[in-house]
């Protein structure tokens, strides 16, 4: 059966597809042969003690030409789906890390570092896993599934985002978390339950909270910023082993500017918590722009450029991670809103594995950092 390609993946039926070609697969992918490491990614970020890598899936690597730009660019790997709830327990109590495991073997072999992505989400969850779970209010729903999956790795892992997308502020709430049936299941101690379950299960891998929301220069960023710095002290004062923040870095192109001093600052303050910083799913929506592509490359290795120079600048910032290598596997429409004839261009590398201007504004950006 062929590989489930990103349409059957990203429209639900991915857990069948994926099941599917894991049943019928061996799940080894095959090494990558790697030529040209001197100028990569990989290479100038570790000259600058950063890990720089990608997120992908073991469709992608099926294809020889793009797994061995991976191996040349990326020395960190993050699971763009594999790790998702429904692909790891699509039937409850029945774990399936096939897929997974593939993923970390072909890190492993190419002497990556490997992240999971995500333990807590209130997306990507198995259908099973509904209100009629949740009203059970059984803690081991959740501490089950994270001693199940974080042991599984257990070692393996350079961190984990033990819980995405926990704050949204135009919720209402004072404390600006987001509402979610994890939320309401069993209130914001959840994040607790979780964070210690992940050390008791994997002390080993960096613990980190993942959102989006504190890049842009929007007053609903400002918010955001807020409301994440608050977060992060309680957290911290109610003694949760949280160790870093993942900064999605989504940005646009051509909608609202990242705003370095604010951004600076509010990095400042996390840094001064005791916190690593991760940019965890960087890549900059090209939609809505001129249709020339040197504007749109442009415009999109400028907004990656302008985010990075403040990232980098601070000392706790330890990766970034594109989401995804390639231009290649976007053109499927729905998470990111393509439209019909449109090809976005946000990635450091094209569909043709051409280097674009943002991957020479991620080198710079390695470089340049002191
Ligand atoms: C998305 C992937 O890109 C899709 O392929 C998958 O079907 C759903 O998840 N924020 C996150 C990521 O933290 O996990 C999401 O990735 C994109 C938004």
């Amino acid at each position: 059966m062929a590989s489930p390609n990103r349409r059957d993946v990203m429209l639900g039926g991915g857990v069948a597809a994926l099941a599917a070609w894991g049943a019928g697969q061996a799940q080894v992918l095959k090494p990558a042969i790697v030529e040209d490491s001197g100028a990569s990614l990989r290479a100038r970020a570790a000259q600058r003690r950063l890990l720089y890598g990608a997120a992908t899936s073991t469709y992608q690597l099926g294809q020889s030409d793009f797994a061995g730009a991976l191996a040349r660019e990326a020395g960190i790997l993050v699971a763009e789906y594999e790790m998702k709830r429904d692909a790891i327990e699509p039937v409850r109590g029945q774990y399936d890390f096939a897929a997974a495991d593939a993923l970390a073997q072909f890190a492993h072999v190419h002497g990556m570092a490997f992240r999971g992505h995500t333990l807590v989400w209130h997306a990507s969850n198995p259908r099973w896993l509904d209100a009629a779970a949740f009203a059970a209010r059984d803690e081991r729903l959740l501490t089950s599934y994270i001693s199940a999956v974080a042991g599984h790795f257990r070692g393996r892992l350079q961190s984990w985002d033990v819980v995405n997308e926990v704050l949204l502020p135009k919720d209402g709430r004072a404390d600006g978390m987001r509402l979610s049936s994890w939320l309401s299941a069993f209130g914001p101690s959840y994040v607790d339950l979780a964070f210690h379950a992940a050390r008791a299960a994997d002390p080993h891998a960096l613990r980190v909270y993942n959102d989006w929301g504190c890049e842009g220069g929007a007053p609903e960023n400002d918010t955001f910023r807020r409301a994440t710095l608050r977060f992060l002290e309680t957290l911290l004062e109610r003694g949760v082993p949280i160790q870093a923040l993942g900064l999605q870095g989504h940005l646009a192109a051509f909608g609202s500017k990242v705003d370095q001093k604010k951004l600076r600052t509010f990095l400042d303050e996390v840094r001064a918590m005791g916190l690593k910083i991760l940019v965890t799913e960087h890549d900059v929506d090209d939609s809505g722009g001129p249709s020339d592509i040197a504007l749109r490359d442009r415009a999109v290795a400028d907004a990656s450029r302008r985010f990075l120079d403040v990232v980098l600048d601070n000392s706790a910032t330890i990766a970034v991670l594109t989401w995804g290598l390639s231009d290649r596997f976007l053109d499927a429409p729905g998470f990111r809103a393509v439209l019909s004839g449109y090809r976005p261009r946000m990635l450091p590398l094209d569909a043709d594995l051409a280097r674009t201007p943002m991957w020479s504004a991620l080198a710079s950006a390695f470089d340049q950092r002191r």
